[in-house]
């Protein structure tokens, strides 16, 4: 089986992460924070080291990474608690729905202003100057950024906007870059970024991070026990308690401890390049067939290892379907979350295939790709 999904999630996961999540549920399966007992400070220990792992691989404060069930969770939050009513918030055109339907929401209930800045770039990239440009227009509360488009895998420049937009806070959504390219938060001069565990970073799903700058206070969008301050109904005002409402999943912390650790030894650096590599085999491949169409891509942009495309005159779900059926290829067809990057793109309403390269493909399972799509386009789906 070849599997190029990896802008869903990750197959396998990193070495070590199943052997973590176990030994957490085996060994130190306790609730962290309650109670003083043997298992619950084995619990708390495990977090509090796998905290430390993911706070070193991403260049954050550990006292300032804080662990919920998901990117989706950590970006709901931000939104919620950054954009009161009436506020202005200014964004790409290639985000995820992660962003876009809180984004949708607040706009309907809290009567905020969402303003989509529209790049010159073919690609939808915006430049900083750009998203410099729609922030001046007005009072704005939140710049919110995807680090990559999860269709196109382009990559922001959400440094050079960060430092062009000072001192409007900036969100960053790293849900399709961390692990796969060097992040380091402490200099990205963002407010606050997000993750996935179970995408770039190798971990288990039920896991995701946010990172927040030493400047920039949120509000919980849950409250509950905490394990701290028992003798209160507030929750308590220091992290990672005010953040981390009810049990912390520890074996999933666990387990992505584990895989930030097998990923500072080979290093993000390692990973980036070598799905750079065969991202741009699969692009070069791809497009030497007729009736290829690559979406999204530019060569010489920075990018991650997403390449969307299509065949012409061939349904992407029935090629998936087919790919899967017949050359146990694991790719993903249609629409990914992201409807205005795909209207951005010219893809919508049919989507695209979107093949995800991961730390462990190979040339072998690239190659193996592009001759299944050259087979299709001389032969059919046979
Ligand atoms: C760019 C982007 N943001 C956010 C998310 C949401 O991540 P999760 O489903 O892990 O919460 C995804 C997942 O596909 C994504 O690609």
């Amino acid at each position: 089986m070849i599997y190029l999904d990896h802008g869903a999630t990750a197959f396998p996961r990193a070495p070590g992460v199943a052997g973590a999540m176990v030994r957490f549920l085996d060994e130190a399966s306790g609730n962290p924070g309650r109670g003083g007992h043997r298992l619950a400070v084995a619990a708390s220990r495990a977090i509090e080291a796998a905290r430390e792992e993911v706070a070193a691989l991403l260049g954050g404060d550990p006292e300032r990474t804080l662990f919920g069930p998901g990117a989706t969770f950590w970006l709901n939050t931000v939104l919620a608690s950054t954009l009161g009513e009436g506020s202005r918030v200014v964004t790409s055109a290639l985000e995820h729905n992660a962003i876009m339907r809180p984004l949708r929401w607040l706009e309907e209930n809290r009567g905020i202003e969402v303003v989509v800045v529209e790049a010159a770039d073919p690609n939808g990239v915006p430049t900083s100057a750009e998203v410099a440009a729609r922030v001046a227009e007005a009072p704005t509360a939140l710049v919110v950024l995807t680090h990559a488009s999860n269709i196109s895998g382009a990559v922001l420049p959400v440094a050079r906007a960060a430092r062009a937009v000072a001192p409007v806070p900036v969100l960053v959504d790293a849900a399709q870059t961390a692990g796969n390219r060097p992040i380091a938060f402490a200099d990205l001069g963002a407010a606050a970024l997000v993750c996935s565990g179970h995408k770039g970073l190798l971990g288990p799903p039920g896991i995701g991070v946010l990172l927040l700058a030493p400047d920039f206070e949120i509000e919980p969008l849950l409250r509950g026990g905490t394990g701290s301050r028992s003798e209160s109904e507030e929750m308590p005002d220091f992290l990672p308690d005010r953040l981390e409402a009810g049990t912390v999943n520890g074996a999933g912390a666990a387990g992505l401890g584990a895989a930030c650790a097998w990923l500072g030894e080979r290093t993000v650096e390692a990973v980036a390049e070598h799905e750079h590599g065969l991202v741009g085999l699969l692009a070069a491949g791809l497009s030497t067939i007729a009736g290829v169409q690559l979406h999204g891509w530019a060569e010489s942009a920075p990018h991650t290892g997403i390449l969307g495309f299509t065949v012409d005159g061939v349904d992407s779900g029935e090629l998936a379907s087919w790919l899967d059926r017949e050359r146990e290829i694991c790719l993903r067809a249609g629409l990914h979350c992201a409807p205005a990057a795909h209207r951005r793109l010219g893809t919508f309403p049919n989507g695209t295939l979107r093949a995800g390269i991961g730390p462990f493909n190979t040339d072998a399972d690239v190659d193996t790709l592009i001759r299944a799509i050259a087979e299709v386009r001389a032969d059919g789906m046979r």
